[in-house]
């Protein structure tokens, strides 16, 4: 089956058609960085802006790196999906409206999907063979959670964040450091020519529950920072490298924590703080260590993409089939996972 799925619920306008949710046969992902870089941060109306200006260009890409176009499309398109929710209202409109509108056009079911499944799922793409149950551990900007996945569509969350989201917190932390947005992936370039030992930062493992809270740890940054301002690229380095390690210490501790109380196998990684260096590295020697398979995705399905949600489209229609209430069609900013019956 192959399935049309459009992306748009932050900043990163995708488009993708992907065979049986594993062969992809195009992807494409216009991010919208250099807009809300000089403002540290999404800005929400820019982002809505941004999607109706590429929506377009982004579709036609996609149609035609996998040879489909306009004429074709009925013939080659099975189904189309797009992002439901969570996300930005705004944005999450402009892909629900272009997803709807060609499924109208042509004829096809259209499948909705969460964001935060597609993450879950994301890692399928490259390993068609992983069977739940598994960990989940989804970090990106928006989320920190681990769930366990029972099987598809059948969840229970363990933990979510309190405050600050794992990507969040590098974002804050960088925006400290005079750093540009998004902090993520600057932050873990520069940690790998520092000192992780330099600064001991707390490791917030919020013992008795398995959610996260990293605004602790953004004050004891800033708490630093005033005593010692930066004074060289190598502290800058260091207080980079010392930083993500308090981070990501964290997030495999609880998630490895999790695995063995619940008896779990597997643990699959999503959202855009899996592109981490550290993260890879760490979450893979642990599971070596402990005996637990590791999957985690390229770093391109990592980040926000609609290659995840033409996966997760698939998995989901094998379960629940074509056909949707309007309830379900119905996007929504603050979108819970919810069970597939
Ligand atoms: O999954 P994603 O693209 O969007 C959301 O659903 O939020 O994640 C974006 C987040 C940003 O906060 C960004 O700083 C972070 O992922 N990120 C990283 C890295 N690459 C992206 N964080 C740490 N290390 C990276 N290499
Ligand atoms: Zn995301």
């Amino acid at each position: 089956m192959n399935i049309f799925a459009i992306e748009t619920s932050c900043d990163e306008t995708s488009a993708a058609i992907v065979l049986n949710g594993t062969k992809i046969k195009s992807i494409i992902v216009s991010s919208q960085i250099k807009i809300h870089a000089k403002f540290s941060g999404i800005v929400p109306e820019l982002a809505s802006r941004s999607h109706i200006e590429n929506i377009n260009l982004v579709i036609h890409k996609a149609l035609k790196a996998a040879g489909v176009n306009f004429l074709n499309f009925r013939q080659h398109v099975d189904a189309v999906a797009y992002t439901v929710g969570p996300g930005l209202l705004g944005a999450l409109l402009v892909g629900a409206t272009a997803a709807r509108s060609i499924a109208c056009v042509y004829k096809k079911p259209v499948i909705p999907v969460n964001h935060l499944e597609g993450h879950i799922y994301s890692a399928f793409i490259e390993n068609e063979f992983i069977k739940p149950p598994f960990l989940s551990v989804v970090i990106s900007g928006g989320h920190t959670a681990i769930i366990i996945v029972k099987d598809f569509g059948k969840y229970k969350v363990l933990g979510n964040t309190r405050d600050d989201a794992a990507g969040e917190a590098f974002d804050k932390a960088a925006k400290m450091l005079g750093l540009r947005y998004p902090g993520g992936p600057v932050i873990d370039k520069k940690a790998n020519k520092g000192d992780s030992n330099a600064i001991r930062f707390p490791r917030p493992y919020m013992k008795g529950t398995w959610d996260f809270s990293f605004s602790g740890l953004k004050t004891s940054l800033l708490n630093y920072l005033r005593k010692n301002p930066i004074n060289s690229k190598k502290h800058l380095n260091d207080i980079c490298a010392s930083f993500r390690q308090a981070v990501v210490e964290t997030l495999c501790f609880k998630s490895f924590e999790a695995a063995k109380k619940f008896n779990l196998q597997q643990i699959v990684l999503g959202g855009g703080v899996s592109a981490n260096s550290l993260v890879r590295k760490m979450f893979l020697q642990n599971g070596q260590k402990n005996n637990i398979k590791v999957f985690i995705p390229s770093s391109i399905y990592c980040t926000d993409n609609a290659a995840m949600i033409a996966c997760t489209a698939y998995l989901k229609q094998k379960k629940c089939g074509l056909e949707y209430k309007q309830s379900d069609l119905k996007s929504s900013a603050c979108l819970k996972l919810i069970n597939w019956n």
